[in-house]
């Protein structure tokens, strides 16, 4: 058909009423989209002027994140009203916060310095498990999915009332009863512990366990799957010393700023949330999904982490997350420059083309800075200024920000030598098939580069931990 015809066909004049309401009605429903989606004023559009006071400052604290915690506020104060299909008509149990009011059952901020929790039994209890449960015990109602905005609004809610309150995680106490199996703790967390005070009460092997889990997470992680391909990282490898240093994104900040918003996601990331995106990005492994049992014990060590620093939940610690370095002084950034002190400071342990080292260093090899094994090019690693900041700042060990062994210029290019080496692709939303053929394409072309003889290229053959 040629074109002019096909323009009769659709403009013809029976055609042409249907197709006007058609277009009408795609206008309609976006404008509603728009209206519903950037109508909202913090206590104005809605109703609440219980929200409005009781949450008073926070609202101006968390930034982009007010309407999620707007709106856990109102499924608190109002919940049959906020919490819409998952409550059936007719019900009429209290809202939460009438009975949790601090006196019938705890209040929001104390509920959020306790979780996730683990009973005298061994079992786990995370917030939204417990949020699940809680609207279909007390409203008869369909427990939401565990991503679900209904919960995330909730856990923004408590961890604000738990800011406002200045409370500290309470992990465990100096009453309870120590943890009884050193030997089950890996080395890097015997030493933690050694430094830090051993854990105690009925948290202390998920303490453990979720320390196990930081240092030497290949070993520990319970998914067959990321064993048989994905990164040789551990957690550790960059957070280092077991996820408790300033300026190597110490996983202790995190528990006291999370959840928040991620302004490059412009979306809401709680604690678990952010571990898989670590898992998916910088691990190379899949994302495991919110069920994963790794989750509950890292959570409850970085919380146990922070109540030992005496970190107040929702205040910003100096030197969270990793340092930025931008300014290369005058002549721009060369990764050929950075290729040279690359071979001088880094490659005795991280070995040649950044392919992970074959020399135990402290007890352990340095990990992958490229190559097949090492993060993908989706972490927040691959931005060349985040991974200058985490060099200048951490490396070569011994380095701190205070007392830097590289200026930023080199920093900067080796930073830009680093991330133009091959590594694994953006894979957050590829099924596992995709992964797997990235891994085959990523370790054939190490493998054909060993074979043409590239001795730089033979270094990973030691690798494996
Ligand atoms: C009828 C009173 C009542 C209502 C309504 C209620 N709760 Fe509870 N909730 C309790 C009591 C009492 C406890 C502590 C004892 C228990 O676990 O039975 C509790 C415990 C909890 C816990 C901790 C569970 C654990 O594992 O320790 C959470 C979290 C929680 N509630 C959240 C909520 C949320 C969210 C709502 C509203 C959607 C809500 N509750 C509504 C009475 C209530
Ligand atoms: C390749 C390096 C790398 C590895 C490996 C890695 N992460 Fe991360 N992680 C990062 C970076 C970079 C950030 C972002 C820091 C920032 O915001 O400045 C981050 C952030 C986080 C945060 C949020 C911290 C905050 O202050 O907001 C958590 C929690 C986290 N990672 C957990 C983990 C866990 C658990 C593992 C192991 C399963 C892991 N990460 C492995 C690089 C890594
Ligand atoms: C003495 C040995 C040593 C030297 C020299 C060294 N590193 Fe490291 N590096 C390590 C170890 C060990 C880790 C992992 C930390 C851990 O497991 O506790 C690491 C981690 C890293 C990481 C984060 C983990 C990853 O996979 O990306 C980067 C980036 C890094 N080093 C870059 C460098 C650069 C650039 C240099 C040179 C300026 C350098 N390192 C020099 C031992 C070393």
């Amino acid at each position: 058909m040629s074109l002019p015809n096909l323009g009769r066909l659709i403009l013809c004049r029976r055609r042409l009423p249907s197709l006007v309401i058609v277009l009408l009605l795609i206008l309609g429903a976006f404008s509603v989209i728009a209206w519903r989606g950037f109508a909202f004023v913090p206590g104005h559009t809605a109703s609440s002027s219980f929200c409005a006071a009781d949450l008073g400052s926070a609202l101006d604290r968390q930034g982009h994140s007010e309407q999620v915690l707007w709106r856990g506020c109102l499924i608190a104060s109002d919940t049959q009203r906020a919490l819409g299909r998952f409550v059936p008509p007719g019900n009429h149990a209290p809202a939460c916060l009438g009975c949790h009011d601090g006196t019938t059952a705890p209040g929001f901020a104390l509920l959020w310095s306790r979780f996730p929790y683990r009973d005298a039994k061994g079992k786990i209890h995370d917030l939204a498990g417990a949020i699940r449960e809680e609207i279909k015990r007390r409203y008869d109602g369909v427990p939401p999915n565990r991503a679900d905005n209904v919960v995330t609004a909730l856990y923004f809610y408590a961890a604000a009332k738990a800011g406002q309150a200045g409370l500290r995680y309470a992990v465990d106490t100096p009453q309870q009863p120590l943890f009884e199996q050193p030997d089950l703790a890996s080395d890097d967390c015997r030493r933690k512990f050694d430094t830090l005070g051993w854990p105690r009460g009925d948290n202390a092997p998920a303490v453990v366990a979720g320390c196990n889990l930081v240092t030497e997470t290949p070993r520990h992680v319970s998914a067959p799957i990321a064993r048989a391909w994905g990164s040789r990282l551990s957690c550790q490898s960059c957070h280092l010393e077991a996820g408790d240093r300033v300026n190597a994104a110490s996983l202790a900040h995190g528990a006291v700023v999370l959840p928040h918003m991620l302004t490059s996601l412009t979306q809401p990331v709680r604690f678990d949330r952010r571990v898989l995106m670590c898992f998916a990005r910088s691990l190379n492994w899949l994302d495991f999904g919110l069920d994963a049992p790794e989750i509950n014990p890292i959570n409850i060590y970085a919380n146990w982490l922070a109540q030992r620093h005496d970190l107040p939940i929702g205040v910003l610690p100096p030197g969270r997350g990793m340092p930025l370095v931008y300014d290369a002084q005058g002549r721009g950034v060369s990764f050929l420059a950075g290729e040279n002190v690359y071979r001088e400071r880094c490659q005795a342990c991280h070995g040649p083309n950044g392919l992970g080292g074959r020399v135990e260093v402290g007890g352990r090899r340095p990990p992958p800075l490229a190559g097949p094994e090492s993060f993908t090019a989706a972490a927040t690693t691959s931005d060349p200024f985040r991974m200058a900041g985490f060099i200048h700042a951490n490396m070569p060990p011994g380095a701190s920000l205070e007392q830097p062994q590289l200026s930023h210029q080199e920093a900067l290019d080796i930073a830009a030598y680093l991330t133009r080496l091959g590594r694994p692709a953006d894979f957050t939303r590829a099924n596992a098939l995709d992964v797997f053929f990235n891994y085959l394409w990523i370790n054939g072309v190490t493998k054909i580069a060993v074979w043409l003889g590239d001795p730089d290229a033979d270094s990973r053959r030691g690798g494996g931990r």
